[in-house]
């Protein structure tokens, strides 16, 4: 049902928050659970709509998943190559990145054919980028009109390939290296630019051999998955809607505990800071407090300050991919300009993010310009408000309400509930931290 809220202007933020724990990291954690033979708990699990996604489609597949009292997920896998048959369609719901790293494993099972399913916006959102490097592996995909879901892959025997990537997807780098652990062989993808490497951090954690030599990340095939427990750090895309909130509220200044520092999901930090936001407590990984798991982590303090407009070019759009949209929202309060290039991704996310923010943002008192690969954002110094509709998208929605803490007069949030798919406790967070 649509929940419609408004987010009044905020006078100061204060205190202490812990971000919801990393919804990417959390999918990997229960494939790379059910792949393995051996029982894998996982600490700190995501337990939101898409990561739930992932739980339900790993036990359809065979895998038995308890969650205690305390969120603790335990994973009794299939192994590598033991997947159960079915006759109805995996349902991945909202979770693209579900849709896309499932696949590479399923396209090793030999004889056996998975259909995948989502939302409305999961149908919209292309499968040609995996299913191109699985058929070149041997698998056979039927999508619908080619590239769209719904879309079956029937498992085959996989022959390993070097794969050059025709996107700096992580997703589309993970789906290869899963396919290339039941492939015969070493296999190869080579990226246009750095993306996230939480795949490849997990798998050297579970046994795999997996090198890396400048934009070539190599895999060799194995028998079983090896995994010792998994822990799951504080997700910075979630943190990046706090840290957004305590550099725009004027008098902020808050705690941010655990969230991932890992360089390559910190791009966000970086522009934040180029635009002189007040980030500090991370930086460089190696500087960070600690590591959980596979994963860096540091807490973050964030204080308001004022902007200036920044650019970002297409080398570094892989490395603060989901965070895009909160950088148009701090360009509107920034002075001068704020450009992004080289993000056409933007357009295939939950929703076409480019049109979406530029309208939602223009649409509050903003002065934005869409254009094929980006935005250009010119600063006015704030936001009047007014309303937003989040079109089904977690980011949009949440990007709605700090936009309203921020603004004149407030905003009103059409479609609050999407924030449930990667952060349930966001009202929650932002109420401790405005004092309610
Ligand atoms: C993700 C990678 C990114 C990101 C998505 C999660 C992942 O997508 O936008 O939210 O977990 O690998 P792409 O790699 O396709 O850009």
């Amino acid at each position: 049902m649509t929940r419609t809220v408004r987010f009044a202007p905020a006078r100061k933020l204060r205190g202490t928050v812990t971000p919801p724990a990393d919804k990417s990291i959390s999918h990997r954690a229960a494939i790379f659970g059910a792949m393995a033979a051996e029982p894998v708990r996982v600490r700190n699990y995501l337990h939101a709509e898409d990561t739930i996604s992932t739980l339900d489609a790993v036990r359809q597949l065979g895998a038995l998943v308890t969650v205690d009292d305390d969120g603790l997920v335990t994973i009794r896998g299939t192994g590598l190559r033991n997947t159960t048959e079915l006759d109805a369609p995996i349902d991945v719901g909202n979770a693209g990145t579900l849709m896309r790293l499932l696949p590479g494993w399923l396209a090793g099972q030999e004889g056996r054919s998975y259909t995948l399913d989502g939302d409305a916006s999961i149908r919209r959102r292309p499968v040609d980028r995996i299913a191109d490097p699985l058929r070149r592996m041997g698998a056979t995909i039927d999508a619908t009109d080619d590239r769209l879901p719904p879309f079956t892959v029937h498992g085959a025997h996989l022959r390993s390939i070097a794969y050059d990537m025709p996107v700096a997807s992580a997703q589309v780098k993970s789906c290869v290296l899963l396919a290339g652990l039941v492939a015969d062989g070493a296999t190869t993808v080579m990226e246009p630019a750095p993306s996230r490497d939480h795949t490849e951090r997990m798998l050297a954690a579970s046994g795999v051999t997996v090198h890396r030599n400048g934009r070539h990340v190599t895999v060799t095939n194995v028998d079983e998955l090896v995994l010792d427990d998994l822990v799951v750090p504080g997700d910075p895309s979630s943190a990046a809607f706090l840290i957004a909130a305590g550099v725009l509220v004027s008098g902020s200044r808050i705690s941010i505990l655990g969230s991932g520092t890992n360089w390559t999901r910190t791009g966000f930090h970086r522009i934040v800071q180029r635009m002189g936001g007040i980030v500090v407590g991370e930086l460089e990984e190696e500087l960070g407090d600690g590591v959980v798991g596979t994963e860096p982590v540091a807490d973050l303090e964030v204080a308001h300050g004022p902007l200036t407009g920044t650019e970002v070019e297409a080398e570094e759009v892989p490395l603060a991919i989901d965070e895009l949209p909160l950088v148009a929202l701090l360009g509107c309060f920034a002075e001068g300009e704020t450009v992004v290039r080289g993000a056409g991704e933007l357009r295939l996310k939950e929703s076409d993010r480019i049109a979406t923010v530029v309208d939602g943002l223009n649409g509050l008192g903003g002065d934005l310009e869409a254009t094929d690969d980006g935005f250009v954002v010119r600063g006015t110094g704030g936001l009047k408000g007014g309303t937003i509709a989040s079109h089904g998208d977690h980011r949009l929605a949440m990007l709605g309400a700090i936009a309203g803490l921020a603004s004149d007069e407030g905003v009103e949030v059409v479609g609050m509930e999407a924030a449930d798919v990667s952060y349930p406790t966001f009202a929650n967070d932002l109420a401790s931290l405005l004092g309610g």
